[in-house]
């Protein structure tokens, strides 16, 4: 199984060079252009180890053969699917991803079209050498990082631009939703976390729910809000790296961003709704033990959203003794 392991990983490597080798020849030219498009630089690129996927159905399972790895094997690395027809890459016609574990070994793919085409991505399917749940998009890069927090953001190019404009702390779940495994693996290298997800509905989502199960884990949580930009990637291009760190100075403290949220499902202009409002944060207030910290946020939340302090803490202390 182990020996299993190592050959995947070396297949995996061998993907990735054919990969990148295609990116720099004459049929990844659009490929490259692209990415180039996309304002990446060549040591970016590089860096990243960024590849190309040809337009024949079957390129990387003939370099393989060529190299004589049996089927049996090729099947475990997902980069294949088997047919009775016959065999085809999984990955054609894409901008190529290769995914890094912490030690740098390559462990998976991911593939863009250029363009509009369906599906955007294609993400490898786990494997022996690969669990979703328990990696992370360029954290092999940003272990090294200086910086004691870690950015968490949703995709690939939202990663690299962010590394690319100096962010080297900055990590992606790409596309699956946080885990345990995800937060756990984040406690080895970080006590803090900022979330820098997308501004639409589903990034609003996804930080949501990454955010109790960040608690769990015990790491301190802020979140960046990118509007009126779309992820990370489009604020750097916009505003520039300058105006991305003072987002991350302003980051909004967790709590304050789950009251916000919850805020914006009420009309405020409606008394019981104002109301449920009200009570509702009292209840998420009394999730906090300390009575210190219980004070801290009451007050916090109080002055950001304009709610009677003295009203709040008496709903608090009467919920409280209802216990
Ligand atoms: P760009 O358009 O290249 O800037 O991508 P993006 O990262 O902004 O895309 P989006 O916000 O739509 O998605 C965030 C992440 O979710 C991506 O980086 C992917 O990892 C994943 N994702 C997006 N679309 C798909 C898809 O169609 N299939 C799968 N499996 N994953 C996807
Ligand atoms: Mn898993
Ligand atoms: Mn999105
Ligand atoms: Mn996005
Ligand atoms: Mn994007």
């Amino acid at each position: 199984n182990a020996d299993k392991r190592s050959q995947i990983l070396t297949i995996n490597t061998l993907a990735a060079k054919f990969y990148y080798y295609m990116l720099k020849s004459e049929k990844g030219a659009l490929a490259y252009h692209y990415l180039r498009g996309r304002e990446l630089s060549d040591n970016t690129i590089t860096g990243f180890g960024l590849g190309y996927s040809d337009k024949y159905s079957d390129s990387l399972y003939k370099y393989m053969k060529s190299k004589g790895y049996k089927d049996d094997i090729l099947k475990e690395t997902g980069l294949f699917t088997f047919e009775e027809k016959g065999v085809h890459d999984k990955f054609w016609n894409r901008v190529m991803f290769p995914i890094m574990d912490v030690n740098n070994k390559v462990i998976a793919f991911g593939g863009r079209v250029m363009g509009d085409g369906k599906p955007k991505y294609l993400n490898s399917p786990e494997t022996k050498v690969f669990d979703k749940s328990r990696n992370l998009y360029g954290l092999n890069i940003a272990r090294t990082s200086r910086k004691d927090y870690l950015l968490i953001c949703e995709g690939y190019m939202d990663v690299i631009s962010l590394h690319q404009a100096g962010f080297n702390n900055a990590v992606a779940a790409l596309g699956t939703s946080f885990t345990s495994g995800h937060a756990s693996l984040i406690k080895r290298y970080a006590k803090e976390v900022v979330l820098t997800f997308d501004s639409d509905g589903a990034g609003i989502k996804a930080a949501l729910r990454a955010i109790p199960i960040l608690r769990e884990a015990g790491l301190s949580i802020k979140v960046l809000s990118m509007k009126p930009y779309k992820d990370p990637d489009e604020f750097i291009k916009a505003l520039g790296p300058e105006a991305y760190e003072e987002r991350i100075e302003k980051a909004t403290n967790y709590f304050i961003f789950q009251v916000g949220t919850l805020m914006n499902e009420y009309n405020l202009y409606d008394p019981s709704e104002k109301t449920e409002f009200h009570n509702k944060v009292a209840d998420m207030l009394l999730e906090f033990e300390d009575e210190i910290e219980r004070n801290n946020y009451l007050e916090s939340v109080c002055r950001t959203f304009n709610i009677p302090l003295d009203g709040l803490r008496q709903l608090v202390k009467k919920k409280g003794l209802n216990y």
